[in-house]
């Protein structure tokens, strides 16, 4: 019986491969499909990829017919098909395309409209469109797939709401990543009739807006104009307002779709990598989304999974949250004592587990109380109370589920809650009484213990000192590094050795013809060694004093950092009073000498570019995370990233120099205070730097790649604007892909990422440290297209940092980058 069964389908599919309508003498069972005419749509059952359950659910689908599965369109119904040979899409008397179940005849979809004609057919589209036409004149439309979406937008259809019937178009998600039933977002014009288009929650709670339409963009999504693939428009008469948009270029795919996470994105598809990529999405950062992660869950929109259980709390339903459904959030470990059956005197009274730093759920309620203590009673009093704050305004109690919680959140509406809890669930808080009252009757220990620590810290600090000597003399900043961790390695320093006759050699006696560059505190020579690398060799002036075992040490040091994105130390002369350092030649100079050169720039394609730009990043994060010293570079800049014969980059890192610079600490000092315009205001204003400080140096860096323009051209000319400055603006007006270097000539597959390192640009400038990304965090939003990136506000300007009165003049020579030694 089976296989007959099986036959006939196959029989019947092989009849149908190129068709495109279902017709009321040809319906649609099985594996059978049909396929727009242009064969860009394909039409037939579906079951989404369930995870390891072995039950699967079938769905009428509309899905690209070129590219691995992805839908537009699915119609759900309420009763689940598990086998799509057992049902039947079909047309049926009335004139309706519907879903009929083959063995008991019931009808599980219908279209639903009143048909005058009584002869009809479906057909599918290019556009990715159903359409239910007169079966004569497939001109007269009775219902088409495109007025009722799911989760996609395509491009030609409409979102917004017609006037006369009161109808609006929603975008709905889908529940999870495996079922296409409706979830609790939808994103939906205002049914009050403004020009803004709001994602809802539960049909009830507006937690993002598109601001309003003002003519060319929604006010407040500056990415719509982008105009460079699409183009958004919206019409707004008296009978009807939506907004629908095209791409610029047919043959490029691109959907609009709202996600199970509760955020829009409009996708672009890559043929080359062949996927899917992120051309912006809204709300800018996960934990904006209203009830993201359900009850009692913490949001956290740069780790995934984005939710996670509070104290005391479990994931709910495990398997949804493994399909990225979140909002049936967390459940209780432990029942509170009030929920129980016992007295009190069988249980011990509840507990108040302290969250500091959280953002506090919605539907607080006040109450009364004059103090942390009173609000505790009330919320104790009340079994359904599940958390209490007392602050400034008073006492805030909450009754019911907690939503909306962020951990380490220090925005607006964070504060300290105090979240209710079995006593089971807290049992240190009794040890750490025990230990209060210990440290109180021991007054004599604790006199001791405080000696102690007072001791502790002395002797760190004798130790600090000579950390510290370290990090003023070599260039760059050294934390968390003891100079005794050196003293082992100072033999290893033996192998990297240079004779001074095998340099002269290689340089041409250190001949005029050999010289690339000449800076305060010696030469630049290029070379070629016996085996035959070419190198740069830097002869530092002779008036050090410093003594050669010191000097060593500190060599070890810069030898001990490796990584392919820094430049490498080959070697170092230290004989007949010379000092001579080695480092390997690099062809294509500095990046400044083509960025910013109107003919080189032109082998600088965006490939190229984005190469560099990832490789300063995982280099950085190599010094500031990864090596043993952890470092901060302070003076990154274009003229200190030197490129390769294959343009691959690598950080020069030569503060070493200023070892051999002699008794000029105070001037050393001075001179490592960075360049004008890369220096982040904290830096600039109050010498304070870190990690972030570099960070905001790589911001700058990767906007001037980016639009080919150096952050501080001429001071004095009229035309002088700070170029953060000017992206931020074109930013905020959508129009920011105007600033891109015009010789990255338009591949629109690469907008995208143009468009992210933008924002990661802005990112790092970010006026507060704790604002700017990690470099371990740039190489994630680098790499990654799950790493969501945080939105970007205004950024540090140009007033603050002084920026014009900056002197950044360097001599950049090839392979090598010097500063001029100039006091400012
Ligand atoms: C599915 O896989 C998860 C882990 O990947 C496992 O915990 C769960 O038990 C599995 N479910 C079934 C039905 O096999
Ligand atoms: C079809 O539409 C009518 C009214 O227009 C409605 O009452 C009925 O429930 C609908 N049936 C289905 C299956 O949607
Ligand atoms: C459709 O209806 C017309 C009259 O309304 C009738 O003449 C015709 O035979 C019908 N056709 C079919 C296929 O039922
Ligand atoms: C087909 O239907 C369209 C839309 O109703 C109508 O404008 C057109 O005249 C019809 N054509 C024919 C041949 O009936
Ligand atoms: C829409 O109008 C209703 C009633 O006038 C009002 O309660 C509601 O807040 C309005 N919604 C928005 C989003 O303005
Ligand atoms: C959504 O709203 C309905 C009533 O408007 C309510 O019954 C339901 O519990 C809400 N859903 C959630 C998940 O809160
Ligand atoms: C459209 O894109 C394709 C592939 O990206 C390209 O080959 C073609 O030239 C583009 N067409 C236009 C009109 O830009
Ligand atoms: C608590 O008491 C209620 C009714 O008094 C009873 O239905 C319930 O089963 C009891 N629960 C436990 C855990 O004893
Ligand atoms: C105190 O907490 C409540 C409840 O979240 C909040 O509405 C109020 O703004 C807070 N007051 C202050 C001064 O932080
Ligand atoms: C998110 O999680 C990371 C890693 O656990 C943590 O470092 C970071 O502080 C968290 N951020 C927030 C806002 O909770």
């Amino acid at each position: 019986m089976a296989p007959l069964v099986f036959l006939l389908l196959f029989g019947q599919f092989l009849l149908c491969t190129a068709v495109d309508t279902i017709t009321s003498t040809t319906p649609l069972s099985g594996s059978q499909q049909i396929l727009s005419q242009g064969s860009k749509f394909a039409l037939g059952f579906y079951s989404p990829p369930r995870g390891n359950t072995t039950t699967s659910s079938y769905y009428i689908a509309i899905w690209y017919s070129t590219i691995p599965l992805t839908t537009v369109w699915t119609a759900t119904t309420d009763m689940l098909v598990s086998e799509p040979a057992f049902v039947s899409l079909e047309i049926a008397r009335d004139g309706n395309l519907v879903l009929r179940d083959k063995y008991t005849n019931q009808q599980l979809w219908s279209t639903n409209v009143s048909i005058a004609s009584n002869s009809t057919m479906a057909i599918i589209r290019d556009s990715g469109s159903l359409e239910l036409t007169d079966a004569s004149n497939s001109s007269m439309v009775y219902w088409q797939s495109i007025d009722h979406p799911t989760n996609t937008f395509l491009p030609g259809s409409k979102l917004g709401l017609n006037k006369a019937t009161g109808l609006s178009q929603k975008l709905v998600p889908w529940k999870n990543s495996a079922d296409p039933s409706p979830g609790l977002f939808s994103l939906e014009l205002d049914p009050n009739g403004s020009t803004q288009y709001f994602i809802r929650w539960n049909e009830s709670i507006n937690y993002w807006t598109s601001g309003p339409w003002d003519g060319n963009r929604f006010s407040l999504m500056p990415e719509m104009t982008a105009g460079y693939i699409y183009d958004f428009q919206f019409v707004n008469n008296a009978k009807e307002s939506y907004s629908y948009y095209s791409v610029k270029n047919d043959s490029i795919l691109s959907r609009f779709i709202i996600d199970v996470t509760g955020e829009i994105k409009q996708l672009i598809w890559l043929d080359y990598s062949r996927e899917w990529v992120l051309f912006w999405s809204q709300p800018r950062t996960h934990c904006e989304v209203y009830a993201l992660c359900g009850a009692y869950s913490s949001c956290n929109g740069t780790v995934l999974p984005h939710c996670n259980c509070i104290k005391g709390f479990s994931q709910k339903v495990q398997s949804d949250w493994d399909l990225q459904d979140y909002s049936g959030g967390c459940k209780r470990n432990t029942p509170l004592q009030c929920q129980t059956n016992l007295t009190s005197a069988h249980a011990p009274s509840d507990k108040f587990h302290v969250m500091e730093d959280v953002r506090l759920p919605d539907n607080s309620q006040g109450a009364v109380a004059t103090s942390s203590q009173e609000c505790q009673v009330v919320c104790l009093n009340s079994c359904s109370c599940t958390a209490y704050a007392y602050n400034y305004t008073g006492c805030f109690v909450w009754h019911g589920d907690l939503i909306n919680l962020q951990e380490q959140y220090r925005g607006i509406g964070g504060g300290t809650l105090l979240l209710r809890l079995a006593a089971s669930e807290l049992p240190d808080q009794q040890r750490k009484k025990t230990m209060v009252i210990v440290s109180t009757v021991g007054g004599v220990a604790a006199v001791l213990m405080i000696l102690a620590i007072v001791l502790f810290f002395l002797s760190r600090m004798c130790r600090r000192d000579r950390t510290f000597r370290i990090s003023k003399t070599a260039g760059a900043a050294l934390t968390d590094f003891r100079y005794s961790d050196l003293l082992d390695d100072t033999q290893s320093i033996d192998s990297l050795l240079l004779n001074l006759s095998t340099l002269r050699v290689a340089t041409n006696d250190f001949g005029e013809g050999n010289m690339l560059g000449k800076g305060g505190f010696g030469m630049v020579y290029k070379g070629v060694l016996p085996d035959g690398k070419q190198i740069a060799a830097k002869r530092l002036s002779q008036s050090s004093r410093q003594g050669i075992g010191e000097l060593k040490s500190e060599l070890v040091l810069v030898a001990k950092l490796r990584h392919r994105n820094l430049v490498s130390l080959v070697g170092v002369c230290l004989e007949e009073q010379e000092k001579i350092l080695v480092y390997e030649f690099m062809p294509n100079r500095s990046l400044d000498t083509i960025l910013f050169d109107s003919e080189k720039r032109k082998d600088l394609d965006w490939g190229r570019r984005f190469k560099i730009i990832s490789g300063v990043a995982r280099g950085l994060q190599y010094l500031h995370e990864d090596s043993q010293l952890k470092i901060i570079h302070r003076d990154l800049k274009a003229s200190n990233v030197l490129l390769d014969f294959d343009y691959n980059p690598k950080i020069s890192y030569f503060g070493l120099a200023k070892i051999f610079g002699g008794d000029q600490s105070e001037d050393v000092t001075r001179r490592i205070a960075g360049t004008y315009g890369y220096m982040s205001p904290e830096y600039a204003m109050h010498g304070q730097y870190s990690a972030k400080s570099d960070a905001f140096s790589f911001g700058v860096l990767v906007l001037e790649i980016v639009t080919g323009r150096r952050n501080n051209g001429s001071c004095n000319s009229e035309k002088y604007v700070y170029l953060v400055n000017l992206v931020w603006e074109h930013w905020t007006r959508g129009n920011v892909i105007e600033l891109v270097d015009p010789y990255l000539s338009g591949h629109p597959s690469h907008v995208d990422q143009v468009l992210k390192c933008i924002q990661i640009g802005l990112l790092c400038v970010q006026n507060r440290p704790e604002d700017r990304p990690t470099m371990s965090l740039v190489n994630a939003m680098l790499t990654s297209q799950s790493v969501r990136l945080p939105s970007v506000s205004m950024p540090a300007f140009c007033d603050r940092l002084s920026g014009c009165s900056g002197n950044s003049e360097s001599a950049s020579s090839n392979g090598m980058t010097i500063t001029k030694l100039e006091p400012r």
